[in-house]
């Protein structure tokens, strides 16, 4: 198996001086069919105060050539279980171990009988949606395939998000069934993430749906992001 785990550690990073979704009902299938799904590092958690520990080692998440420009077509598809937008690989993360260039976005929300739609939870809330910026580990693989299912394959920003309109993410009309693609001009994806990028949780994890490989540096922001009914994608 070519996964070689150090324990987990759950850290609190507080870097500067001041300091269309899978049902739950099939997960208790996935253990089955998947055997890393249901495992110790399986995604999403639930971040409780009592896992935190201060890790004064961790830096401030760094992202650069997020802006990107109108002229810049993205690709914005529905895979089935989220509304995903393909991104160029200039976009990467530069403050990890590793250069982490990004692959893709994509939501994750509720239902009408089910509206809180965030993977994550902190001391047991619940948001609206979350934003997960996917990346993967280009020093050391030539492509998202390859790097999918290795221990240091992947870094995901994850961002907690408050709808203030309760009609969520209503850019996803357009693309409401599975399959359908569009394409929409770049923008600045760095307004998508909260302002501080110096506190977030960290932790090592894994694909949040099968087959729930534990290839993912965790990075979830602590702030959540409120979007509007006027600030939706067009
Ligand atoms: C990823 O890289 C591997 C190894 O170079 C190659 O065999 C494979 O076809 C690539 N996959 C994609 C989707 O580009
Ligand atoms: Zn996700």
């Amino acid at each position: 198996k070519p996964f070689i785990w150090k324990e987990t550690v759950f850290s609190l990073a507080l870097a500067t001086n001041n300091n269309v979704v899978l049902t739950p009902a099939g997960e208790h299938h996935w253990p089955k069919h998947y055997p890393y799904c249901g495992g110790a590092f399986q995604s999403p958690i639930d971040i409780t105060s009592e896992m935190l520990r201060f890790d004064p080692t961790l830096r401030p998440i760094e992202v650069q050539n997020y802006n990107l420009s109108p002229n810049e077509q993205l690709t914005l598809g529905n895979n089935g279980h989220s509304v995903q937008i393909s991104l160029p690989h200039k976009m990467h993360i530069s403050s990890l171990p590793h250069h982490y260039a990004a692959a893709q976005l994509h939501f994750h929300w509720g239902s009408s009988s089910r509206p809180s739609g965030s993977e994550h939870r902190v001391n047991s809330k619940q948001y609206a949606a979350e934003m997960h910026v996917v990346h993967f580990n280009t020093e050391k693989y030539p492509n998202m395939s390859m790097a999918v299912d290795k221990s240091d394959g992947l870094a995901v920003l994850g961002v907690l998000i408050e709808v203030r309109h309760c009609r969520l993410l209503s850019f996803i009309n357009g693309i409401k069934y599975r399959g359908q693609k569009v394409q929409m001009p770049g923008f600045n994806i760095r307004s998508l993430l909260p302002a501080r990028l110096d506190e977030y949780y960290r932790y090592d994890g894994s694909l949040t749906t099968p087959p729930c490989y534990p290839s993912v540096l965790w990075t979830v922001f602590r702030n959540h992001v409120t979007i509007s009914r006027k600030q939706v994608l067009h």
